[in-house]
């Protein structure tokens, strides 16, 4: 059956390898892509599908309402895939509102454009809402977050991305639309933004810059390849049950400072460099505030009911990441100049 799904946020980092498989997988689909092109957006991860015949971008923002409403109502998406959001950690810690603005209200206004076009005609209708693990807060030492783990969240993006999630649910309930929900861990791959842990290192290790690790590096995530991910977001759109919340993780934890000294490493390997080299960058400075300290997913759930589990181990994944921006030196070169440069100062002074 063909479908009209509007994707957001889909020149992002994992918006645009969802665009790519879904463009790729269901020629029958039409894909629009609705992408603001703030700091984090970038068209040049979208050049090999850009010309498919069904596939379209639309440079928008999701938060202006007048604009959203009217593109649902041309359009009339009998889906949407809503990655859309402000998604650095750092960045909502120095400005909280603008968490606030595209994360609560850019959900609230697409929903309230769907559910004005459609009324209650929700038959083969579905808004699918991409969300994360932060939402539940911070693990200790033990135990796994599961699909009814309470939320907790604790930094300003955590508990914008809290917020859409629970108005998701307000609308399904108070209005009957059809929606589901996934909760994912990190992500890495290719197309990251370099703010991000692994992608700022690999750019520092090349570049011979120190490696800022928060605190005493103790921190632990449980990290997913993004092509895995845009999988697991397939099989959720395609045959997750209405109302349903599913988990996504890589079962795959990793302390922060021995995940950088793996990255170190097979940097130092493919780079050519003595074993042990690129380790003597690393620089300890001052924590995150209200760091949480581990992330951790059961992905029983999706694996159980979806049959889905990750395709590639983390030393393969970290492998043919780095291996990517090997390969995209002028990907990275481009966005690590001019505002890039005032962030990194900012961030790091
Ligand atoms: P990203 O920051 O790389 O991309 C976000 C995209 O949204 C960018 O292309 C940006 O231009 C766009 N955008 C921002 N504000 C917009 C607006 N007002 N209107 C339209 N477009 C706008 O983020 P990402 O890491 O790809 O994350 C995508 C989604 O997945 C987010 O909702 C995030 O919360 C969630 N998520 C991310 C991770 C992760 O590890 N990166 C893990 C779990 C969940
Ligand atoms: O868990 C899912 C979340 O993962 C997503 O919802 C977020 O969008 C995504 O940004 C990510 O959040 P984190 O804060 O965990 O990711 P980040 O890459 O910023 O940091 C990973 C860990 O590395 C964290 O413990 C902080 C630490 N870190 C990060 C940076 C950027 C450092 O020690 N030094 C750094 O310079």
């Amino acid at each position: 059956m063909s479908k009209k799904i509007l994707i957001t946020g889909g020149a992002g980092f994992i918006g645009s390898h969802v665009v790519r498989l879904i463009v790729n997988k269901y020629h029958e689909y039409e894909v629009y892509n609705i992408d603001l092109l703030t700091y984090a957006g970038n068209l040049e991860n979208l050049t090999d599908i850009e010309n498919r015949s069904n596939y379209t971008f639309i440079k928008g923002d999701i938060t202006d309402e007048v604009f959203i409403r009217k593109l649902f109502r041309k359009y009339k998406f009998d889906s949407v895939i809503h990655l859309a959001a402000e998604s650095h950690v750092d960045r909502s810690i120095s400005d909280p509102l603008a968490f606030a603005k595209t994360n609560i209200l850019g959900t609230m206004v697409l929903l309230n454009a769907f559910k004005e076009l459609w009324q209650d005609k929700w038959e083969n209708k579905l808004f699918y809402h991409i969300s994360t693990d932060e939402v539940y807060g911070t693990l200790g030492e033990t135990g796994l977050f599961t699909e009814t783990t309470s939320y907790d969240p604790n930094s300003p993006y955590s508990a914008s991305k809290a917020s859409s999630d629970h108005f998701v649910r307000a609308y399904g309930e108070t209005y009957g639309l059809p929606y589901v929900i996934s909760n994912c861990s990190n992500n890495y791959g290719g197309n990251q933004f370099p703010e991000k842990l692994i992608p700022l290192f690999i750019n520092n290790i090349i570049k011979n810059k120190a490696l800022p690790v928060y605190g005493d590096g103790k921190y632990t995530r449980d990290w997913l390849y993004v092509v895995d991910h845009a999988i697991a977001i397939d099989l959720i759109f395609h045959k997750g049950k209405n109302e349903e919340t599913y988990n996504i993780g890589g079962f795959n934890e990793w302390q922060n400072i021995n995940l950088i000294k793996l990255l170190c490493l097979q940097m130092d390997e493919k780079l050519g460099r003595d074993k042990g080299e690129s380790e003597k960058l690393i620089t300890y400075v001052k924590d995150r505030p209200g760091h949480d300290l581990r992330y951790a997913i059961d992905a029983s759930k999706i694996s159980k009911e979806l049959g889905w589990k990750p395709s590639v181990t983390f030393e393969e994944g970290l492998s043919k990441t780095i291996d990517w921006y090997l390969d995209n030196e002028g990907w990275m070169k481009r966005i690590v100049s001019g505002e890039y440069e005032k962030y990194y100062k900012k961030q790091y002074k």
